[in-house]
């Protein structure tokens, strides 16, 4: 979360011919919006558009945005002004912003920030070669029209990481709860979910590539449902009905070598039969994201979250009973809006009780619109709101050492993702539980299952030696 991350040189399809123009992407946020930027690409790539990793070469530069903090928001706007000395280079260069923060500030951006030309929203991006060539005439573009069936089901992203190893996979778009800290549901619009069949295929495809690990992403995959209303009713009795559960069923069934992953899940939502289909399947991962933000219940109600602490307590619990040996990762914000010492508390009471694998934790961070802005006072002082997150960030790290820790000994199953940055005789790799492992790689590839012994942990990671 939070990284950026910059397109990679990708190559023109057959039939469509060079249109002269260079392309740059740059992608903040969540991995909805690093999947999005690979739709981007092949939207453009599709009009003959080459790609470029140096800002200063590109005709094109995008840059797909995040809302959720106000801080995210700010390291765009401060990106922008290196931006400003390309541009003065290459007066023709057209400067877009895409994702949330187009969605959200709509055309005020195009005031707000001098050297932008263009702002489309999440929803708009089959719009882009149009806005574009609007730009070249002389004129600013703006699209920011949220759709409430837009999945981009048709289109082959083109895949930006370029080991070819690991992918994401868009089942659903937008949010409809509405957690009263957050701005999704304003930047992405109303949820929707895209039809099953080309998730199975997008996923086959990859396989076929080389991929060996697909991540199903959605704000709320429990959510997932095809030919169906939200109160549940079949909206077409001749076809079949598809929810999340039975989604992730046709995903494991696509190769056995091909891993499956999923964020996010809710836990208002996270029913039993999901985790009787991962325990099924050994190639859907023993791991499960499921955000809890806060321990107290009545923070979690002033937080719209639609649970209480026991209720989650009571999904994790079906997790260890359901899917043994399972990691399990958070979401966590310190300092919601009157959140007391006590409340506070609860949040480090609920950590031990349930020993997080991973965590990413927030300060609180007012967004404009959301009901918590429009309810409630922001009030918890900002030397509170960074102490609190010190004291889970501090607990969250012993919890990981203690978990890496109690993986030492046993032989798991790691899929060869990368080589180390460290070091050219290292391969970086993932087991089943998401554990990121380093080892030496012998004659081992990129994309390859090796089983690797565990000897040695530090609090981020795990080192092994490859057994036979
Ligand atoms: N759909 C996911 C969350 C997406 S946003 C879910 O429901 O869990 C990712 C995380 O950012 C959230 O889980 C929350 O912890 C954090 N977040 C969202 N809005 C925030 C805000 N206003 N301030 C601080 N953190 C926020
Ligand atoms: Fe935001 Fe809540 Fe939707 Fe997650 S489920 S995106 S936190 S509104
Ligand atoms: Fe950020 Fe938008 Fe994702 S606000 S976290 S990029 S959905």
């Amino acid at each position: 979360m939070d990284e950026s991350r910059q397109g990679e040189a990708i190559e023109l399809p057959k039939g469509v011919s060079d249109n002269g123009k260079k392309l740059y992407l740059e992608s903040y946020g969540c991995a909805m919006n690093f999947s999005d930027s690979e739709v981007v690409a092949s939207i453009l790539r599709d009009k003959g558009y080459t790609t470029t990793r140096n800002e200063e070469e590109a005709d094109v530069v995008l840059i797909n945005t995040c809302s959720i903090r106000e801080n995210a928001e700010q390291r765009v706007r401060n990106r922008l002004t290196n931006f400003n000395k390309a541009k003065r280079k290459k007066p023709g260069m057209v400067v877009g912003i895409l994702g949330c923060m187009a969605e959200r500030l709509k055309k005020d951006l195009l005031e707000e920030e001098k050297i932008v030309d263009l702002v489309a929203g999440p929803d708009a991006y089959r719009d882009l070669p149009n806005l574009i060539e609007e730009v070249d005439g002389g004129q600013k573009a703006v699209n920011v029209l949220l759709s409430r069936d837009e999945t981009y089901a048709d289109i082959n992203p083109v895949r930006l990481d370029n080991a070819g190893v690991t992918a994401f996979v868009s089942i659903t778009r937008g949010c409809d709860n509405m957690c009263s800290f957050c701005v999704v549901p304003f930047t992405r619009g109303r949820e929707r979910s895209r039809d099953p069949h080309t998730i199975v295929k997008e996923c086959q495809d990859l396989f076929e590539k080389g991929y060996r690990e697909v991540t199903l992403l959605g704000q709320n995959v429990d959510s997932y449902r095809w030919n169906m209303t939200s109160k549940g009713e079949i909206k077409d009795e001749t076809k079949p009905t598809t929810n999340f559960a039975q989604l992730l069923e046709m995903v494991a069934h696509v190769n056995p070598l091909l891993r499956i992953r999923f964020s996010t899940s809710h836990p208002k939502d996270m029913t039993d039969d999901v985790l009787i289909v991962m325990a099924k399947y050994k190639n859907i991962c023993n791991y499960i994201h499921l955000p809890v933000q806060s321990g107290n219940s009545n923070n979690l109600k002033r937080m719209n979250r639609g649970y209480t602490r026991e209720w989650y307590m009571d999904r994790i619990n079906a997790i260890k009973r359901i899917v043994p040996n399972c990691g399990i990762s958070t979401d966590i914000i310190s300092g919601f809006c009157g959140e007391t010492e006590e409340e506070h508390q609860d949040t480090i009471s609920l950590m031990k009780e349930v020993k997080y694998d991973l965590a990413y934790m927030y300060k609180y961070s007012e967004r404009p619109k959301t009901l918590a802005e429009r309810k409630f006072e922001d009030d918890v002082p900002e030397e509170v709101k960074q102490r609190r997150l010190e004291e889970i960030i501090e607990l969250q790290m012993e919890h990981a050492y203690e978990i890496n820790k109690q993986q030492l000994g046993k032989i798991e199953e790691v899929l060869v993702e990368k080589v180390s940055r460290r070091s050219e005789e290292q391969m970086v790799g993932r087991t089943d539980r998401n554990h990121k492992v380093i080892f030496d790689r012998k004659d081992k590839k990129i994309g390859e299952y090796v089983m690797v012994k565990i000897t040695d942990c530090t609090r981020a990671s795990l080192i092994g030696v490859i057994v036979e």
